[in-house]
């Protein structure tokens, strides 16, 4: 049975002790909820595997409190880490370096380690209240949607014996990641940081093809073709003012710039604006699951370099 408690003193000191005694917590991040556990005791690991039911080869991310935490992890530890850190961390960046020797792997990542420092006040003093280096996957069951709130995590993952509740996440959509191993820098999964921000400081980056086009291909392990699912059949459609012969039951997720007029079961209309319609999307893929639709009709984003990472996430929602 869960227990969801508020983040104050005596929440975060029952945390901490939960993943000292080699369990697990759900926490907020200023993406999304992370089911967390101490990163390198291999028993408490296996418990995030088991209960998101993940495929034990997809790797996890690593959070710590600061860059000098991240470094320790590493064994090369690269220029552009050290500028990216300094722009962008703490937030929604993570980088793949080579991991520090003495440190086991976890999933199929051989010999290198996902790292990133979330900006999240109550992410941050767990990890100090800790002092454990945090193994966090969104806390949701493997390929389902991710969590937003403290609710969503409850719902997919009854089994956790902790949530800490921070309120809804401000980005709503997972971090980027950028491999670092090699010197021009390569996009693994495009999410909440821009591309734009990136290349600011980085100038290049490798972008494999399914970042930019349908997802087929699998870039950075964890990126199946079918991922942040809902259990209704979500479809595409290039335009949602021409639907015809709609499903009585059918839900419509649109945004602000395509208009729908039409009858559907369920009406979801998200911002145009790239980042808030980022930020509300898999809570509205929620309450359209909740609504009980049996189809969801999903009108495409534009196909500009903003929407990358929605695009990217909607892809694999339709994949089936
Ligand atoms: O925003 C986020 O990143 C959230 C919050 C909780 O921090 N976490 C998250 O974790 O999205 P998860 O497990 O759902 O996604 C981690 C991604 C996967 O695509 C995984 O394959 C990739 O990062 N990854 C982890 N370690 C890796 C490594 N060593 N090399 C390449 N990819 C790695
Ligand atoms: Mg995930």
């Amino acid at each position: 049975m869960t227990v969801v408690r508020r983040p104050d003193e005596e929440g975060l000191r029952r945390a901490a002790e939960i993943l000292r005694a080699g369990s697990v917590v759900a926490f907020p991040t200023e993406t999304v909820y992370g089911l967390g556990a101490d990163a390198f005791t291999e028993s408490a690991v296996a418990e995030i595997y088991r209960l998101k039911q993940r495929p034990s080869w997809n790797p996890l991310i690593v959070h710590v409190a600061d860059v000098a935490a991240a470094r320790a992890l590493a064994d090369v530890w690269p220029a552009a880490a050290d500028e990216l850190a300094a722009r962008f961390w703490p937030g929604p960046l993570t980088m793949v370096v080579r991991r520090a020797r003495h440190l086991p792997g976890i999933g199929a990542a051989n010999d290198t380690v996902a790292v990133r420092v979330p900006a999240h006040d109550v992410a941050l003093r767990l990890l100090r209240e800790c002092g454990l280096p945090l193994a966090a996957p969104s806390a949701n069951r493997s390929e389902s949607i991710s969590p937003t709130t403290a609710e969503h995590v409850r719902r997919s993952l009854p089994d956790v014996p902790l949530i800490l509740d921070g309120g809804p996440c401000a980005w709503g959509i997972e971090s980027t990641v950028v491999d670092l191993t090699d010197p021009v820098p390569v996009l693994l999964r495009p999410g909440a940081l821009g591309l734009r921000e990136l290349r600011d400081v980085t100038g290049t980056i490798g972008l494999p093809s399914s970042a930019t086009a349908d997802g087929t291909a699998r870039p950075s392990p964890g990126m199946s073709r079918r991922h942040y699912a809902p259990r209704a059949r979500a479809v595409l459609v290039p335009d949602v003012s021409d639907l015809s012969d709609l499903p009585p039951d059918a839900g419509v997720l649109t945004h602000e710039k395509a208009p729908y007029q039409g009858g559907a079961a369920k009406l979801e209309i998200l911002s145009a604006d790239p980042r808030e319609y980022a930020a509300d999307l898999y809570a509205a893929l929620h309450r359209l699951d909740d609504a009980g639709v049996s189809t969801i009709l999903i009108q495409s984003p534009p196909g500009s370099e903003e929407w990358l990472a929605v695009r990217d996430r909607l892809s694999r929602a339709t994949a089936v």
